[in-house]
């Protein structure tokens, strides 16, 4: 499906190379202040920097063709529009017989036939999340309301690792840099991994680390509708993430119970945790703590350099070089889209839990 959400509802619609890309996002209480300029500032950071991503130059200008009147939300559905300006679809009709590892391609072809759009990735293009990040901006703006902020960071690049976990103060200090690094010593580093990469034809992955913070006690709605369960679901639509943690993540699993469980504390009359290894989240409901989650994103699988690939017609190994435009590492502008996406599922349940009305 395209949809997502239980009371907040998102819906993606584009293409990368078609007319548009947007989202439609449902269920937004009337009365918020949507700050259109704030909005486009989120937009522009997914933007590629020269550099360290892909050539294509969208402008990415949001229109707003619903849901808001005289600033404020109305109660109907948001739609957000962006124009595709800068497209270029024929490199892609290679890939219908050949696809390129990696990608979506094959995937695609064979659940839509000769209809899949396959022009820049089509329906499964990184260009989609411009939608997320449009829509999460409002979802931001809902929770700020509340006092919750969100913030992400680049915490790894190949093998840069940046050994600190940040707070959502220091994560925005990320802003100030093209490679979303915490600190410009980190950023240095982690641009020289990715033009090493990229010099070699090559691509490099990263980890996007994600913190909540201001978050009352109790959000989630256990069973099936945990909040663990539902930002996993959210960022697995993320085009090139591969994994998930939350707080300590898999180093639990090497951890000893006294060493993992979060003291309770007392801070200022609230009942909090010394320490954060469950990342904000027990038994699939919020602690109190920052939430904290990583997601880990694969080298982007448009490479320059040659690959074996499939000839789908004659059967055929084929040595695949591809041109195009792209990213030699999505991490950095994975950055808003992560804050975005976890910001549209925190909405929706701090609705679902009447913690928005
Ligand atoms: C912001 C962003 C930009 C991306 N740019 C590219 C790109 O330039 N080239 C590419 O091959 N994949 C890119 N991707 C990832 C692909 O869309 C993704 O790997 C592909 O659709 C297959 O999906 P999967 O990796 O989730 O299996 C990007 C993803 C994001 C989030």
């Amino acid at each position: 499906m395209n949809t997502i959400g239980s009371e907040l509802r998102l819906t993606l619609f584009g293409a990368s190379h078609g007319p548009c890309v947007g989202a439609v996002l449902d269920g937004v209480p009337p009365g918020l202040t949507v700050d259109l300029a704030r909005l486009q500032g989120e937009v522009d950071l997914r933007r590629p920097r020269a550099g360290i991503g892909t050539p294509r130059a969208e402008e990415d200008r949001v229109e707003v063709l619903s849901g808001l009147l005289d600033g404020r939300s109305t109660g109907a559905p948001i739609a957000l529009l962006v124009v595709n300006r800068n497209i270029d679809p024929q490199k892609y009709e290679r890939f219908r017989t050949v696809p390129r590892p990696g990608h979506a391609d094959l995937t695609a072809r064979s659940k839509y036939s000769e209809c899949a759009d396959l022009r820049g990735g089509g329906q499964f293009s990184g260009r989609m999340t411009v939608g997320i990040v449009a829509a999460g901006a409002i979802a931001k703006m809902l929770l700020e309301e509340r006092g919750v902020r969100i913030a992400a960071y680049v915490r790894q690049v190949g093998r840069v690792l940046d050994p600190e976990d940040r707070d959502v103060t220091a994560a925005l200090l990320s802003r100030s840099n093209d490679v979303r690094a915490a600190t410009p010593e980190l950023a240095e580093a982690m641009r020289a991994e990715i033009a090493a990469a990229r010099e070699e034809g090559d691509s490099v992955g990263g980890v996007v680390q994600c913190i909540a913070d201001g978050l009352p006690m109790g959000l989630g709605e256990p069973f099936f509708d945990t909040v663990e369960g539902e930002l996993a679901k959210m960022m697995f639509a993320v085009p090139g993430v591969k994994g998930i943690e939350f707080g300590a993540g898999f180093a639990a699993a090497g951890m000893r119970g006294s060493q993992h469980n979060d003291p309770f504390v007392l801070v200022d009359g609230k009942v909090r945790t010394a320490k954060n290894d469950a990342g904000g989240i027990l038994g699939g409901i919020t602690n109190g703590m920052p939430v904290v989650l990583r997601v880990a994103i694969k080298p982007t699988a448009s490479i320059a350099r040659g690959q074996r690939s499939l000839d789908l017609e004659t059967g055929e190994q084929t040595d695949l070089r591809i041109e195009g435009r792209h990213d030699p590492c999505i991490a950095p502008r994975a950055v808003p889209v992560v804050e975005a996406a976890a910001a549209l599922v925190l909405a929706d349940l701090s609705v679902r839990g009447g913690m928005l009305d």
